[in-house]
């Protein structure tokens, strides 16, 4: 028997980036939250996935006070360098954009900022919850029941619920008359973290005949890489010679250039994906971030966009707690297509331009050298990869 309903405003399932910055929104207009989790603290704050925010992202970590940490330990840089056909080509984003950056901070540093800052403030997260499922959303009372982490059944009786559980979490389900778009890569990326010093200051994308290689960094101590591989590759089947090896031959084409080598602590296969879903919403329910898409990872949007989802949404509820209008909240899924199909596109273009795959004739291979030859050569190519990359303007 379940324990007497707990009671909220926004009920939040899910301690992702869209979920944790969700509730700092929510947080700082006086909206009361709760969040549900199903993984444990701990895995929440140790699973290594993206790196790069956005600079409106990054202005909005400092605007929520939650910044300190990344300015100290975040890496900003001016741009990035793209390589192919043996050269190298340096995009200036600072000077593309109007002096936006690229900031490299990983998403388990700002999930963990984000936790201890909503902990510290007594915010409620439950972490290890089981059996999320959803009721009555088409009435104002909805309400959440779960399984704790300690066995107990469990109801959060809210106004509004945010399904914002990742790619896998059962809120999606609930969207009654949704269109579901797929598209498949015929690669994958082999991630992997190295104890070495950074071998370049900023980033280098790089395109070669043998695939996609892709160098990042983590900390003086710490570089992410990634290497293009098939889309349903071991990584039992990498070992360390040949993931050095593949490194080298596909960064090393120019002269004068080394990489920097080290041991390789953590090794993953990242599969690719574009999805949209094209309903956002269903009564007082409001999905979001990987819930309801899905970008492959070249480019970095992945976090980013589930955060904007947060920002339209606590728009949308802020609105309504103070007026009692729900004009906001009803634009909600079209608001948030407009940026994801952006994100999608700008996501899917970086992906083919950059990525080498056997079914692609040379008359394409020829298109994507001419498309990075003009990319690097021309100045409003150059400024329209750019504002994509650091990220466009809120609407
Ligand atoms: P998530 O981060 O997935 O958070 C959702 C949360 O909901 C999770 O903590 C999950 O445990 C929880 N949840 C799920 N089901 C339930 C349930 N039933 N009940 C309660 N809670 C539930 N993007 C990039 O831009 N660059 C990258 O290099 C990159 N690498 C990635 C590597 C991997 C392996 C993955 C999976 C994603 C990667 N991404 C990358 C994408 C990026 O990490 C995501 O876009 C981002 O995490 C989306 O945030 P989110 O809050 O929507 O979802
Ligand atoms: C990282 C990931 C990306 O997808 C990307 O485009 C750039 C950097 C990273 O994890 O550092």
């Amino acid at each position: 028997m379940p324990i007497a309903p707990a009671r909220t405003q926004v009920g939040i399932i899910g301690a992702g980036p869209a979920g944790l910055f969700l509730a700092h929104l929510l947080h700082r207009q006086g909206i009361e939250c709760v969040i549900l989790e199903s993984r444990s603290h701990e895995d929440v704050e140790n699973t290594i996935r993206a790196g790069v925010l956005e600079q409106w992202t990054v202005d909005l970590m400092l605007s929520l006070g939650l910044g300190e940490r990344m300015l100290r330990e975040g890496h900003f840089h001016r741009g990035i360098t793209l390589r192919f056909a043996g050269e190298s080509h340096h995009l200036d984003f600072e000077d593309l954009t109007g002096g936006r950056r690229v900031t490299v901070y990983p998403q388990h540093e700002v999930l963990k900022d984000l936790i201890a800052a909503r902990l510290a403030s007594g915010g409620e997260i439950h972490f290890g919850v089981r059996d999320v499922k959803l009721h009555d959303l088409n009435s104002k009372r909805p309400h959440i029941t779960y399984t704790d982490e300690n066995g107990q059944q469990q109801e959060l009786h809210c106004d509004f619920i945010a399904g914002y559980d990742g790619s896998q979490g059962p809120s999606r389900q609930y969207v009654e008359g949704r269109t579901e778009y797929q598209h498949l890569y015929p690669f994958g990326w082999l991630g992997i973290l190295v104890e070495a010093p950074p071998s370049h200051h900023e980033l280098i994308y790089a395109r070669h005949e043998r695939g996609f290689a892709l160098l990042s960094t983590r900390s003086p101590e710490i570089q992410r890489l990634y290497l293009q591989c098939g889309p349903t590759d071991n990584v039992a089947d990498y070992s360390d010679e040949l993931i050095w090896s593949e490194l080298h031959q596909r960064l090393e084409t120019v002269d004068g250039w080394t990489l920097t080598e080290g041991r390789i602590f953590q090794k993953g296969v990242i599969g690719m994906r574009s999805f949209v879903c094209d309903r956002m919403q269903h009564g007082r329910l409001f999905i979001g971030g990987d819930a309801a898409h899905i970008v492959p990872p070249t480019g970095a949007k992945g976090l980013n966009l589930a955060v904007a989802d947060a920002v339209y949404l606590s728009r949308g509820l802020e609105c309504f707690y103070r007026t009692g209008q729900q004009t906001l909240l009803d634009q909600y899924t079209n608001t948030c297509l407009r940026r994801i199909w952006k994100a999608e596109r700008f996501s899917w273009y970086m992906t083919n331009l950059l990525h080498t795959n056997s079914t692609e004739s040379p008359f394409e291979q020829r298109i994507r050298l001419a498309d990075l030859d003009y990319l690097v050569h021309s100045q409003a190519a150059a400024t329209a990869l750019a504002e994509n990359y650091v990220g466009l303007p809120l609407d």
